[in-house]
């Protein structure tokens, strides 16, 4: 079985063919970084106008580098939200719209669950398992006791992980897309120069906030004179907020251990799973249990994990009518929410 996933809700216009085999038969991904960069950040008009005009072309490419025709496919994923809205609708549309002129099933997909189940498309890891979900627009603890069974332990506050790699980076003046600029700098500049707070590590629960670490950077900022300075402030940022989910996975495997939760693994998706440093540090946190995350390339946003949720889904009938409407709000587990 072959399934076609499409993705458009953020700053990635891309799409995949998966088999029921877990094959990846192409993965297509255009970025938008160069129409974003003059603003430092995405914006959605510019976005959504960029997926119009590219989806065709990157949908073409996929069936194309996959040797397969609309033909050969047997059900359309596409992103349904949460995400801009703009681009959610413009993906959403062309996906129903292949649906529609195929008479091949569609698959409304939660964009964050796709991140949530990715790591099954390349492990063969069994349900329970511990997550953290740290992408541009979410970050969450959870344990996902199945495709849409998502128990939450935690979540941030206020800024997601990944928009405060953007705004930190932004205000050091080192430009868009944030995460992977200071991972870079991480190697570049003297990362115990400066000490930072941990905001929500010395509670002992699963919630994170990153506003009050933004804060400190900007402060701290102002008595930067050198770029290398600005280099041992960005250095200093990523190992704070590696600290920060090391911290935060602890309590949750704790929380996992003393409530008999029986993960099978632990857990990282979402774009700042990408993030080298991050990986490096969850893995020793981790120990015997073991530390799974997906390859670098399915972290960010792309549409193999649409299309694998598409298959999760397939095969337990949960296929959706073209009036699904597209969300810009879809809170992970809406139909299961169990917080501690
Ligand atoms: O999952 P994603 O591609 O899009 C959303 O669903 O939001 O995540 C994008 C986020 C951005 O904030 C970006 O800065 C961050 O992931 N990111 C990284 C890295 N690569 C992307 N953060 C830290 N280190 C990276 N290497
Ligand atoms: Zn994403």
């Amino acid at each position: 079985m072959y399934i076609l996933g499409i993705e458009s809700s953020c700053d990635e216009t891309a799409s995949a063919v998966v088999s029921d085999q877990k094959e990846i038969l192409s993965n297509v991904i255009y970025s938008q970084i160069e129409e974003h960069k003059p603003y430092s950040g995405v914006v959605p008009e510019v976005a959504a106008r960029a997926h119009l005009e590219k989806i065709d072309v990157v949908v073409k490419k996929t069936l194309a580098d996959a040797n397969l025709s609309l033909e050969d496919i047997d059900a359309i994923a596409g992103t349904c939200g949460p995400g801009l809205i703009g681009g959610v609708i413009v993906g959403a549309t062309f996906a129903k719209s292949l649906a529609f002129a195929k008479k091949i099933p569609f698959i409304a997909i939660n964009h964050i669950e796709a991140h949530a189940l990715s790591v099954r498309l390349t492990e063969k890891v069994e349900f329970p398992y511990l997550l953290i979900l740290a992408s541009g627009g979410h970050c969450q603890i959870c344990v996902v006791h199945d495709i849409d069974k998502f128990q939450i332990l935690g979540r941030t506050l206020d800024d997601s992980v990944g928009e405060s790699f953007d705004k930190v980076s932004k205000l050091l003046d080192f430009g868009y897309p944030g995460g992977p600029i200071i991972e870079k700098l991480y190697h570049e500049g003297d990362c115990e120069r400066f000490s930072l707070p941990r905001p929500m590590c010395s509670k002992g629960n699963c919630d994170f906030s990153f506003s009050g670490l933004k804060t400190a950077v900007l402060n701290a900022s102002q008595k930067c004179n050198s770029l290398q300075d600005r280099k041992d402030l960005a250095a200093s940022f990523q190992k704070t907020v590696s600290e920060i989910m090391s911290f935060k996975m602890k309590q949750a495997l704790d929380f996992c251990f003393d409530q008999g939760i029986k993960i099978n693994a632990a857990v990282i998706s979402g774009g700042v799973a990408a993030n080298l440093v991050i990986r490096e540090n969850l893995k020793k946190t981790c120990g015997l249990i073991q530390f799974l995350v997906p390859p670098v390339r399915l972290c960010t946003d792309n549409g193999a994990m649409i299309a694998w949720l598409g298959i999760e889904k397939f095969k337990r009938n949960q296929i959706n009518l073209l009036d699904f409407p597209p969300r810009p709000r879809w809170p992970l587990g809406e139909n299961f929410y169990a917080r501690i």
